[in-house]
């Protein structure tokens, strides 16, 4: 084997790779562990968010970053020196418009959920230093941070799948 198609072939393993992790971690957030916590108690809730989450999306980001190297390495080995490529042909249409949601995924994810998760952790360690009380649900604010999430998370999924799609169809036609 040629070193020039060893190198290509760990470099579509790191994608790969890299891939899972990202889309094990959206996919794993919607379909486990947003159920699992709604029948979780309050306090409980919490501790498991404060644990869970900041891990969860610097995991996210971190194979992010790794994902888009190899896959613009990828991209630049398979699609040769014209860019041209990448408008006029289908593979190159769909590797650009994966890429172009990859990008929205990534920002949404950095710009957006992380900062919220920060925010998250704060108010629910404040919350928890306050007293426990039966009658009043938790602060408006960790109420507001949440429904944030409830929204980006579930769009990261969406553009997961289609960026899938759209990597699928380029593999495989
Ligand atoms: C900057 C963003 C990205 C670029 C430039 C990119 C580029 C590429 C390229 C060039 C290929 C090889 C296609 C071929 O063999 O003809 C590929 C394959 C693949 N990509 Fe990406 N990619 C990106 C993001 C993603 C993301 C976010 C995911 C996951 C959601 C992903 C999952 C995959 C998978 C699973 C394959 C293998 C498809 C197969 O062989 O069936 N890629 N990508």
């Amino acid at each position: 084997m040629a070193l020039d198609s060893i190198v290509l072939v760990l470099v579509r393993w790191i994608h790969f790779a890299a891939a899972f992790t990202v889309i094990g971690a959206i996919f794993t957030s919607v379909i486990v562990l947003t159920p699992i916590m709604k029948t979780l108690q309050p306090d409980v809730r919490g501790s498991v968010t404060v644990k869970l989450l900041p891990r969860m999306i610097r995991v996210q980001i971190a194979a992010a970053l790794v994902l888009m190297a190899a896959g613009v390495a990828l991209a630049a080995a398979l699609g040769g020196s014209d860019y041209r490529v990448f408008l006029n042909t289908k593979w190159g249409l769909a590797i650009l418009t994966g890429g172009i949601l990859t990008l929205v995924m990534f920002f949404n994810a950095l710009l957006i959920a992380r900062p919220t998760i920060k925010r998250l952790v704060k108010a629910l360690s404040h919350a928890g230093e306050k007293p426990p009380s039966a009658t009043t649900g938790p602060p408006a604010e960790v109420v507001k941070l949440q429904n944030t999430l409830n929204r980006v998370i579930p769009t990261n999924f969406l553009l997961a799948l289609i960026i899938l799609f759209l990597m699928g169809f380029a593999a495989h036609g």
